[in-house]
């Protein structure tokens, strides 16, 4: 066990740091997206009944149990649930909570590094006179090198901010927590808000751009958003989307929130810290997030044309069409500069905090120094990331997010729970919530945390198995072409899992012999 873990300095450093961890490109990037595929305000609905009743719980959950593993020496899942649940498989299923979250790494600094690019073309004008949405869509593709003919999906320019992402992700780890994530979070958190208030202000005074088409307005994108539509509420689809949502944005389910907890004394708070990181990154979502990208496409291309763009991909509207609508604005290239660093400053702050926990892992289970863990993490970041990006137009990227950032997430939640709050047992699990707690937390939650939220997660995975589980997982929704990297890619998870298996066998052993020494 680690002898000198960490700690963050200040109370108003950790409320920055962890608000950076959750807030990302999950909200400016994928809900609009997700808002928009579900039909706006038909999405809302569920997605708060999600905030409540799975995200807040588990973040709740997740801060208590942070902090337990760190009182112990663990900053992850395999070490905390080892303490939580006497049983040798425990660990095992702690696993989870280191593979989800690097995986997510893996592709997440790539996707970061297009948006620390495009900062870069607007500044310099890369894109200025281009006018269409086809053309910008051809852009982006040229950029990522998917466009070509060649087998590969590579441009050197996309290489090469990658590689500049990656070395500036692993150079903020490898200053540690308080020289690194404290401070980077400390500049920029403040930076992230003002720029979006800066882009609120900016979108809301747009109003009706063509006074021939009245219907698009910032008003009607508003509108589209938050008028709710109870109808969709039978959808069990928008359900399943809105609770992947809310585990994306507010970093849950991913073993990450344990790890930037788990820095945190014994005796400090958690019930506060952990309701202000998800009010922080629901107001960043809904507020922020929700009041860019949404009213200003709705404005310039209607309701149709936004819900169309927003079927097209996860990245569509943040790269092709917010780009294209700023250089109508005066001061366009300006606004644009803005929002892809506003991104890129999000992205960066939630990057760190998904390896964060493959980085604990080695110092904490492996006694490994900063600077061995950061190599480490380097190289494999690196090795995992070469598939991703040269196989990009296979949709490697997309299984990717899939079985991590979709699936992995809702059952790692089932894991945790039933581990923290069955097992471990919900007055224990409750206590180590409320101990040292700065606030009351209403008693309903203790049932909440019992029993809806445990079965609401097991719904949604029972829901989707019957769904569309058997055509996935037999890979009947993946085209000829993608197949082997389809393929590809679940043996890479497995052989990922197999690794990180291996070193707990091995690390746990390890450390056994010297705690009895
Ligand atoms: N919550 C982040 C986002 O919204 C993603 C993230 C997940 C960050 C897990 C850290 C850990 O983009």
């Amino acid at each position: 066990m680690s002898q000198e873990r960490e700690m963050w300095k200040s109370r108003i450093g950790l409320i920055l740091a962890t608000a950076g961890n959750a807030i990302g490109l999950g909200n400016f990037l994928r809900f609009p997206v997700q808002a928009a595929q579900n039909g706006g305000g038909a999405f809302m609905l569920p997605y708060l009944v999600a905030l409540l009743f799975l995200g807040i719980p588990l973040m709740w959950c997740e801060w208590a149990m942070g902090r337990f593993g760190g009182s112990k020496g663990h900053g992850t899942t395999p070490g905390i649930f080892n303490h939580l649940w006497k049983n040798p498989v425990s660990k095992y299923l702690g696993v989870f909570g280191v593979l989800i979250s690097f995986g997510v790494g893996v592709y997440y600094i790539y996707i970061m590094s297009w948006t620390l690019a495009y900062s870069f073309f607007s500044l310099t004008g890369q894109y200025a006179g281009i006018e269409t949405r086809e053309a910008m869509g051809a852009f982006l593709k040229d950029f990522q090198g998917v466009s070509g003919e060649s087998w590969l999906s590579v441009s050197s320019l996309s290489y090469l901010f990658y590689l500049l992402s990656l070395g500036l992700v692993l150079y903020i780890l490898s200053k540690g927590v308080v020289k690194g994530l404290e401070r980077l979070a400390k500049y920029g958190m403040p930076l992230l808000f003002i720029f979006g208030a800066i882009l609120v202000v900016r979108v809301f005074t747009l109003g009706t751009p063509d006074p021939t088409m009245p219907e698009r307005s910032i008003h009607a994108g508003l509108g589209f958003l938050w008028n709710p539509d109870f109808a969709a509420l039978k959808e069990p689809s928008v359900w399943l989307a809105a609770a992947g949502q809310v585990f994306f944005t507010l970093s849950v389910g991913f073993g990450a929130i344990q790890t930037y907890a788990s820095y945190i004394k014994k005796k400090d708070d958690v019930a506060l810290n952990g309701l202000s990181t998800a009010s922080t990154n629901t107001f960043a979502e809904i507020i922020l997030g929700g009041s860019i990208a949404i009213p200003v496409a709705v404005a310039f291309f209607g309701i149709e044309g936004t819900t169309q763009i927003a079927q097209g991909g996860s990245f569509d509207l943040g790269f092709q069409t917010l780009p294209l609508i700023f250089m109508d604005i005066p001061g366009g290239a300006f606004f644009g500069t803005l929002w892809f660093f506003l991104l890129f400053v999000a992205g960066i702050t939630s990057s760190v905090a998904i390896v964060q926990p493959f980085m604990a892992f080695l110092q904490d289970e492996f006694n490994l120094s900063r600077g061995k863990s950061t190599l480490i993490t380097g190289a494999t970041l690196f090795i995992l990331g070469q598939p991703v990006i040269f196989f990009l137009k296979y949709g490697f990227l997309d299984e990717m997010d899939f079985w991590l950032g979709t699936f992995g997430v809702v059952l790692f939640a089932v894991i945790e729970v039933i581990v923290f709050v069955w097992i471990f047992g919900p007055k224990n699990a409750w206590a180590e919530i409320t101990e040292g707690a700065d606030i009351k937390v209403p008693k309903f939650y203790f049932y909440i945390l019992t029993y809806i939220t445990p079965l609401f997660l097991m719904g949604l995975l029972g829901f989707w198995l019957y769904d569309q589980g058997w055509q996935v997982i037999m890979l009947k929704n993946v085209s000829k072409e993608a197949l082997p990297y389809a393929i590809g890619l679940r043996t890479m998870l497995v052989l990922m899992f197999l690794g990180l298996a291996w070193g707990v066998y091995h690390g746990f052993s390890k450390n056994k012999r010297k705690e009895s020494l």
